[in-house]
């Protein structure tokens, strides 16, 4: 029996409020209204970005529904939709691609205007939400909501994919390897033989690894404070690793003194000022750039030497690698297809939906890289 254009009642893991665990609750998932689409969900990770909403380090309204790193079916499709029908393997955006907007019309543009990022409104288009919980109304989670067995989302935040690519790997290609991998390659435009720094081990961080590898980086220093990160960041690619806790000197000298005068590239991708500046310092004062991925933390100034950028060096930020997700997301599918890469070492534990409280235990523990729920 269709469940096109019934309310779906299902399984959701509610945020009531900041740093408490996740609730799993019936919510009621209410039809895609015009050009908006209701996914089934397959397979969810769980990224750091969600982490920061639980701790309040990333401001949004409660209760929500988290998750934005996912691949599933479409269920249905509202009004309008061309670019979907139930049935299509997909997977949703955390930044949409209208095709309309100055981000989208540019060539060196990807942050499209329709992201909820830093509106952090929480709703859909039309300022309403398509997720109900004991007859309240649940806020979404830039644009996505992938902890739920049903979401809604916009046409353009969703994109169709190879429907032989494995939902419990391809998940990742929705926010973490890409963005790790599309800040090298998109942002940095990292070149062969070319010395790199990445601060921060997850599994964002290490596809920032896999993707100066691919860029043919002679040299790339791994950096964290949990030496247990360090053995796949060398499988990955890093040819060097150090702990800043077991430094004399602050990490940037120490990454100086390795290098002459600085990385060609540096990557912060913890969410920390302090490592922001940091990872500034460490790149080549004259031509080096250094590429902001982790989020940054609510409410926090950072003040630094204007002498960091006034004798050469570039400070950029890259969201979700740069790509403009609706053209590049299917193209890096087809590409771990072809087998160009592997997300495999990426995925440290795989859990039931149910689990998802452990697979946040896990995080925060710094005991996994990605865990994947499946549904
Ligand atoms: N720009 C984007 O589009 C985008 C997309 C996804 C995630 N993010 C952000 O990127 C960051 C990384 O995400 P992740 O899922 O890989 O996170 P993660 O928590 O798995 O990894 C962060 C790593 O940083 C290390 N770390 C913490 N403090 C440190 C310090 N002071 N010095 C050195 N290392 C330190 C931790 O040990 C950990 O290994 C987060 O801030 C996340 O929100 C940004
Ligand atoms: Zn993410
Ligand atoms: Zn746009």
């Amino acid at each position: 029996m269709s469940t096109a254009g019934k309310v779906i009642k299902c399984k959701a893991a509610v945020l009531w409020e900041a740093n408490k665990p996740f609730s799993i609750e019936e919510v009621e998932v209410a039809p895609p209204k015009a050009h908006e689409v209701r996914i089934k969900i397959l397979a969810t990770g769980i990224c750091r970005s969600d982490d920061h909403v639980v701790t309040g380090g990333l401001v949004m309204p409660f209760p929500i529904i988290l998750g934005h790193e996912a691949a599933g079916l479409v269920e249905s499709v509202g009004e309008g939709v061309t670019s979907l029908k139930p049935g299509d393997k997909v997977i949703p955006l955390f930044i949409p691609q209208c095709g309309e907007c100055s981000a989208c019309l540019s060539s060196k543009g990807n942050m499209c205007i329709k992201n909820d990022i830093g509106s952090a409104a929480g709703l859909m288009a039309d300022g309403t939400s398509r997720f109900t919980c004991k007859g309240k109304p649940v806020h979404h989670f830039i644009g996505t909501s992938t902890f739920t067995e049903y979401t809604v989302v916009h046409e353009t935040a969703a994109v169709k994919i190879d429907s032989a690519a494995p939902p419990e790997k391809i998940c990742l290609i929705g926010c973490g390897f890409s963005t790790g991998y599309g800040a090298a390659l998109q942002t940095a435009k990292v070149e062969a033989g070319s010395t790199c720094a990445v601060f921060g081990l997850g599994g964002v961080g290490l596809s920032v690894i896999m993707g100066c590898k691919a860029a043919g980086a002679s040299r790339i220093i791994a950096v964290d404070i949990n030496s247990d990160k360090f053995a796949k960041a060398k499988e990955l690619g890093a040819t060097d690793c150090i702990n800043p806790k077991d430094c004399k000197e602050p990490i940037h000298k120490v990454l100086i003194g390795m290098t002459g005068y600085g990385v060609d590239y540096s990557f912060e991708v913890i969410g920390r000022i302090e490592t922001m500046v940091a990872a500034l310092a460490s790149c080549h004062y004259n031509y080096g750039v250094s590429v902001i991925v982790g989020v940054p933390p609510a409410a926090q100034n950072i003040t630094f030497d204007p002498m960091l950028l006034f004798s050469g060096r570039t400070w950029k930020g890259s969201v979700f690698g740069g790509w403009k997700s609706k053209d590049s997301v299917p193209k890096l599918v087809a590409d771990y297809m072809k087998k160009k890469f592997v997300l495999e070492p990426l995925i440290t534990h795989t859990l039931p939906f149910s689990k998802i409280n452990e697979g946040f235990d896990l995080l925060r523990a710094g005991k996994s890289i990605r865990s994947v729920l499946t549904f």
